[in-house]
């Protein structure tokens, strides 16, 4: 993922593909692929919403404390290094590698919870908008289409079955040595997809103008392909 902290002024002109969806969609994995095809910037939003979770549970914020979480999402000393030579990037919080953290079960649903926040929400809109640069920029999350670059001219929403999504990243923790239920992955699949697409600030649902893909079923590889035609269809 690159930085920046500027704002978006010159994003007008700079092209956006949002890909929206729950987790374990697939939609991380297509970013990188589409981002490092194109050597575009890649947005991981979800990773910003982690690292506040992360943070406030490190400072002991109260996770019921609006002001506090917002405040703390407005003075985020973050860096994202980007990997070299296709190494994972990694994720500095007050200068401590916190790379794997960030992308714990635990720490999701710490981001699940701290999202529900408007003022949290708020605070990282222009950070997030600062991502779009030349040559363009690939935008993953939940409300990207939606509230963050409603004018972005390919918007995509990707979704899969809960028992699809659940037994994908249970692959992926086994493949990291961590042993966890499938059962209580599911569950707790199904609670966040639901604090997601229930909130009252920019629930979890696809833009009025974006594509519905499915890829339960489907391998990555098929899904790039086709949000890689349609883009190239599209934009060039
Ligand atoms: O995509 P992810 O699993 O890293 O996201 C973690 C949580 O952050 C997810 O449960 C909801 C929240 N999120 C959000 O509300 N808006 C975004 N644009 C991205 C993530």
């Amino acid at each position: 993922m690159s930085s920046s902290t500027s704002t978006s002024s010159s994003s007008a002109a700079v092209p956006i593909v949002t890909i929206d969806g729950p987790s374990g969609s697939g939609k991380g994995s297509l970013c990188q692929m589409l981002a490092r095809e194109l050597d575009w910037h890649l947005l991981d939003s979800g990773a910003l919403y982690r690292i506040v979770g992360l943070a406030a549970e490190k400072q002991s914020v109260s996770f019921s404390d609006e002001a506090a979480l917002a405040k703390l999402a407005a003075n985020l000393n973050v860096e994202f290094r980007a990997g070299q030579s296709g190494e994972p990037s990694s994720v500095l919080l007050d200068a401590e590698d916190v790379s794997v953290a960030v992308r714990s079960e635990t720490t999701g649903t710490l981001a699940s919870k701290v999202a529900v926040y408007n003022g949290v929400r708020d605070a990282l809109k222009d950070l997030q908008r600062g991502f779009a640069k030349a040559p363009g920029l690939i935008a993953d999350g939940r409300d990207m289409g939606t509230v963050i670059f409603p004018a972005a001219p390919l918007k995509i929403y990707l979704t899969a079955s809960a028992e699809e999504r659940a037994n994908r990243r249970h692959k992926q923790l086994i493949n990291k040595g961590e042993s966890v239920n499938l059962a209580a992955l599911l569950e707790d699949i199904k609670e966040r997809d639901d604090r997601d697409m229930n909130r009252a600030v920019a629930p979890l649902k696809p833009a009025d103008d974006a594509i519905l893909l499915d890829s339960t079923g489907v391998s990555i590889e098929d899904v790039f392909q086709q949000v890689f035609d349609r883009l190239k269809r599209q934009l060039f």
